[in-house]
C-alpha cells in the first residue's frame, strides 16, 4: 500500500516566525491525532515547502519531528555563474529531502518549459548523493479541459520528462496532478474528476513499468481544504495532496493531516 503524502507549498509566503510556529503546531496536532489512533504512530508523510530563505531553519526545526522539508525550485546546473539560482547540493546540505518541479506558476509566470523541467528532473536523478526526491507537477488549464485536451496535455508534460530520464527514474519520485484552474481559485476538481486523471497517469506509467506505476505516489493539488481532503484522498489513485493556501495555517493544514489520519484508520 502506498503511504499518503500531505505536502504544503507555501509559495512566496511566510516568515521565520511562521516557519517555527507552523512546523511545531502541525507536528503537535499530527502526533496527537496519531496517538489517539489504532496505529499509535504517524502512518503518512508530511512535507513542507517554505520559501528558500527559510529552508535551513525549517530543516533544523523539523529534525526531530516527522516532517520533511522540500524546496519549491532548483537549478538544473551543478554550480557556476548562475546568479540567483540554488543547486541540489546546497538544498541537500541544509537538509531538504524533496523539490517541487514544474509547478504551474513556474511554468506560467517564469516561462519554465517542459524541456527545462525535464533537465531539472534529470539533475535530481544524476545527483544521487544529494538524494532529493523530485515532485513533478503537471496539469491542464481550463481551456485545455474545455477543449477536451486534459489527457493529451498531462501526457505531453509527463512524456517530456520520461523521454529524457527514462521510466526507471520515477522509482523515487512523486507526481502532483494540479489542474491549473483549481489552483488558488477555491474551485476544486471533484473527487471523480481528479481520480479520472490520476488513473490515466497511473495507467500510462503502468504501460511502461508496472512496479513503478504501483509504487509511485500521485498527489492531487488545487484548493485542497480540510473539508474536501478526505473525499479526494479516498480515491483509489490519489495518494495525498499538494496544498497551497490551506498549508499556511496550522488549523487548516492540520485539518488536512487529520482527515488523512482518519482515512487511514477507516481503510
Ligand atoms: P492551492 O494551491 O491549494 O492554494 O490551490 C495548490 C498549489 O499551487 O500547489
Amino acid at each position: 500500500m502506498r503511504r499518503f503524502l500531505v505536502a504544503g507549498n507555501w509559495k512566496m509566503h511566510g516568515s521565520s516566525e511562521m516557519t517555527a510556529d507552523l512546523i511545531s503546531g502541525v507536528a503537535r496536532r499530527a502526533f496527537d491525532a496519531a496517538r489517539l489512533s489504532e496505529q499509535k504512530e504517524l502512518s503518512y508523510d508530511i512535507l513542507v515547502c517554505p520559501p528558500a530563505p527559510y529552508l535551513g531553519q525549517a530543516a533544523n526545526h523539523s529534525e526531530s519531528l516527522p516532517i520533511a522539508v522540500g524546496a519549491q525550485n532548483v537549478s538544473q546546473h551543478e554550480s557556476g555563474a548562475f546568479t540567483g539560482e540554488v543547486s541540489l547540493a546546497m538544498l541537500s546540505e541544509i537538509g531538504c529531502e524533496y523539490v517541487l518541479l514544474g509547478h504551474s506558476e513556474r511554468r506560467e509566470l517564469f516561462g519554465e518549459s517542459d524541456t527545462l523541467i525535464a533537465e531539472k528532473f534529470a539533475a535530481c536523478v544524476a545527483n544521487s548523493s544529494a538524494s532529493i526526491v523530485p515532485v513533478l507537477c503537471i496539469g491542464e488549464t481550463l481551456e485545455d479541459r474545455q477543449s477536451g485536451d486534459t489527457e493529451a496535455v498531462v501526457e505531453a508534460q509527463l512524456d517530456a520528462v520520461i523521454n529524457k530520464v527514462g521510466i526507471a527514474a520515477f522509482d523515487n519520485a512523486v507526481i502532483a496532478y494540479e489542474p491549473v484552474w483549481a489552483i488558488g481559485t477555491g474551485e476544486t476538481a471533484s473527487p471523480e474528476q481528479a481520480q479520472e486523471v490520476h488513473a490515466f497517469i497511473r495507467a500510462k506509467l503502468n504501460g511502461l513499468d508496472s512496479a513503478i506505476a504501483d509504487k509511485i505516489r500521485i498527489v492531487y493539488g488545487g484548493s485542497v481544504k480540510p473539508s474536501n481532503a478526505g473525499e479526494l484522498f479516498a480515491q483509489k489513485d490519489i495518494d495525498g495532496g499538494l496544498i497551497g493556501g490551506a498549508s499556511l495555517d496550522v488549523d487548516s493544514f492540520s485539518g488536512i493531516c487529520e482527515a488523512t489520519q482518519k482515512l487511514i484508520e477507516n481503510t
